[in-house]
């Protein structure tokens, strides 16, 4: 069956068979099957931070569960999101429910089932800020977990899900708490210019689907948003590497080192708009990557090998995906692929 819908890329690559579960029960039965046909099975929301390398011989798995429930004490709401419940739609509902916080994390596509295996964040606020727990089926023995934020280890872009629990589970159910004190997150970028006396969720709301929209492609363009992280340095590189630029954009960290704007590392390489085939370096962002025609996922690769080997020689900075690399069996290592 086609993936081509089900992958921001719009890439043009094939699965052995895409099934959608609408609950707990159908994802378990769908996974025995896979296994029983001894195919191997990829979790799949809106496919928006994955690029497909080749054709998937596999059973790709839509999680649409959904449901969302609120409830409340003095201080605070408590939602329970279903998986398959869509993250922008989620970030609407709560805002017009007068519910403040998620209003920094507009516009981010994919589903609510997969924003804590990356984390999720924008404009100064990540999905560990409100994350209580994550609901979790083992799929080899059909066991429910429910995982605190602790034992997330939440990171920046980074989660327990992307190391310990890679392939035989999957996210049925986020639970998020929002303080009834609500106090506005102005600290990024075009944010600072807004007022924090007199600003409502409603405005940032706005502003954040304004700044989007100008700022990243159409969704007709295929991409997967950011395609690398920013890199985390320590402070001694930083301080080497803003003596020699000091216009780079960065940000410390409350841990120690400092984080750095890979989408200004590849600006200062001149590569925006620089195009591999039918892959290219957006013009307006260059941490983003599209699909300018009919590429393939190969292309899209050599492109992304291409910018990670030039700012290593300029920077001496290795860039490390975001994005998850798909093979014909499963999710491969990204950076071995680009090696
Ligand atoms: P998918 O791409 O479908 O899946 C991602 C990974 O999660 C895959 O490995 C998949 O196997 C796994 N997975 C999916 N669902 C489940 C599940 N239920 N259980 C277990 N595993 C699962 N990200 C940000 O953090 N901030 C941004 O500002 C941002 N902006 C973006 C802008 C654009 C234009 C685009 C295209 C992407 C952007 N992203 C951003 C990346 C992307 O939106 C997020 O990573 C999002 O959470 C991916 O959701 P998805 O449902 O599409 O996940
Ligand atoms: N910059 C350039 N040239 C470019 C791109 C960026 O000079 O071509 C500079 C900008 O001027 C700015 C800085 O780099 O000073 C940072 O750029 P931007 O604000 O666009 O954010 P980013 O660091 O490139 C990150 C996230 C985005 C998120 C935005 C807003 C990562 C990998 N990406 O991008 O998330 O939306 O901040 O908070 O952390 C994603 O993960 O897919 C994603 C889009």
């Amino acid at each position: 069956m086609r993936l081509k819908p089900f992958n921001t890329f719009s890439l043009n690559v094939y699965a052995h068979r895409v099934a959608t579960a609408h609950n707990e029960a159908q994802l378990f039965m769908l996974w025995k099957q896979a296994l029983q046909m001894n195919r191997p099975v990829l979790l799949l929301g809106s496919g928006s931070n994955v690029l497909f390398l080749e054709n998937y011989t596999g059973i790709v798995l839509l999680n649409r569960i959904k449901g969302i429930v609120i409830q409340e004490d003095a201080e605070a709401w408590y939602v329970h999101v279903g998986a398959g419940e869509l993250w922008h739609d989620l970030v609407t509902y709560t805002i017009n429910r007068q519910i403040p916080g998620l209003e920094n994390l507009a516009l981010i596509p994919g589903y609510t089932g997969s924003a804590p295996i990356q984390n999720i964040g924008a404009y100064g606020v990540e999905l560990q800020d409100f994350c209580k727990y994550v609901d979790i089926i083992q799929l080899d023995n059909g066991k429910k977990i429910r995982l605190s934020a602790l034992e997330c280890q939440f990171g920046y872009r980074d989660s327990i899900f992307k190391h310990n629990y890679r392939d035989n589970y999957a996210i049925v159910a986020v639970g998020l708490r929002f303080s009834k004190f609500w106090r506005p997150v102005l600290n990024y970028g075009e944010l600072r210019l807004l007022n924090p006396h007199h600003i409502t969720p409603r405005q940032i709301f706005d502003t954040v689907c304004t700044m989007r929209r100008n700022k990243l492609p159409n969704p007709k363009i295929g991409n997967a948003g950011s395609f690398f992280k920013n890199p985390l340095i320590d402070t001694k590189t930083a301080t080497q590497l803003l003596t020699c630029y000091p216009d780079i954009p960065y940000y410390p960290q409350t841990n120690g080192g400092v984080k750095i704007a890979a989408g200004w590392l590849i600006d200062r390489c001149k590569l925006k708009g620089y195009q591999f085939g039918n892959a290219a370096v957006y013009e307006k962002q260059a941490l983003i990557l599209i699909n300018v025609g009919h590429a393939n996922g190969s292309e899209i690769a050599t492109l992304a090998k291409y910018v990670r080997d030039y700012v290593a020689d300029k920077f001496a900075i290795w860039l490390e995906p975001e994005v998850r690399f798909i093979g014909a069996e499963g999710e491969v290592d990204a950076i071995g692929a680009l090696s």
